[in-house]
């Protein structure tokens, strides 16, 4: 596996790369790789020849009072986690690199982002859609590869490679959870072993949702009140939201319809 740390360097690289006729997945990250980010590279080895992780903790989607500074980082770690799932090019760019002196350009995608994560945290996506962009342009991919834990972000990126041409194919990849079904975050290092036995009432309120759907509920109110009712036997929890919506659209009608696909998302502090 090669570092690549200069954006030039590896644009220049990946566009050697696809004129020999190379296919070419990125998997983007900010590192602190766990399961989760592996799976993801190793659906890249599966779907291209080459494999580009990149590692770069992107201070734009990080609101004032966020974890920026604090964002686990340990780069001897990724790099033996990168390598050991399949990387070619570990791109680890600084941050002077990226968001040069006097930069000047965001990319603002509107109505998916105005509810959930947008909306709890204003200016995340204009981060996200920016440095997805930039990572896009450097590493000229044929895939990229997202995982579904951050829906609305997946949702996002999609949009962006429509609506601005990029010819790359977004692919998804699910979640991995623990075997308690707590889903594998780079940010579950901050639980406390309390807080990390609580967190794994989102994956029971999940399917709790789910099921409520199998069963054929389709009245939106009465699904979010069964992830809220589950939520409320914590009652240290503090619910940011727990709700369902329109899978593509991220819509909220009083009643979805048949065969409408529904996503439920859960945020809780
Ligand atoms: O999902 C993440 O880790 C980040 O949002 C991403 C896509 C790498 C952009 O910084």
């Amino acid at each position: 596996m090669r570092v690549i740390s200069k954006p030039g360097e590896m644009q220049s690289v990946a566009l050697a790369l696809r004129n020999e006729g190379k296919k070419i997945a990125v998997v983007p990250t900010m590192g602190y790789l766990h399961e989760g980010h592996t799976s993801l590279i190793k659906k890249g080895r599966e779907l291209a020849d080459i494999v580009v992780t990149t590692l770069f903790v992107n201070p734009t989607q990080f609101g004032p009072n966020e974890d920026y500074e604090k964002y686990p980082r340990d780069f001897a770690r990724d790099f033996e986690l990168a390598e050991d799932a399949g990387t070619d090019f570990l791109f680890n760019p600084a941050n002077e690199e990226m968001y040069s002196n006097g930069y000047k350009s965001i990319i603002n995608i509107s109505g998916i982002t105005d509810r959930f994560e947008g909306e709890s945290r204003p200016g995340h996506f204009d981060g996200v859609a920016t440095i997805v962009a930039k990572l896009f342009n450097i590493t000229k991919p044929h895939y990229a590869i997202f995982g579904q834990k951050d829906y609305q972000q997946t949702l996002v990126i999609k949009q962006l490679v429509n609506d601005l041409f990029f010819d790359i194919s977004v692919v998804i990849s699910p979640t991995i959870r623990e075997s308690d079904g707590l889903a594998k975050s780079s940010r579950n290092v901050y639980l406390s072993d309390e807080e990390r036995k609580r967190a794994v009432i989102i994956y029971t309120a999940l399917s709790d949702g789910i099921h409520e759907v199998q069963k054929g509920e389709s009245r939106r109110k009465i699904l979010n009140a069964v992830l809220h009712n589950r939520i409320r036997t914590i009652p240290e929890i503090r619910i940011d939201y727990a709700s369902s919506a329109n899978a593509d659209t991220l819509d909220e009608p009083d009643v979805f319809l048949p065969g409408e696909r529904v996503i439920f998302m859960i945020i809780i502090f």
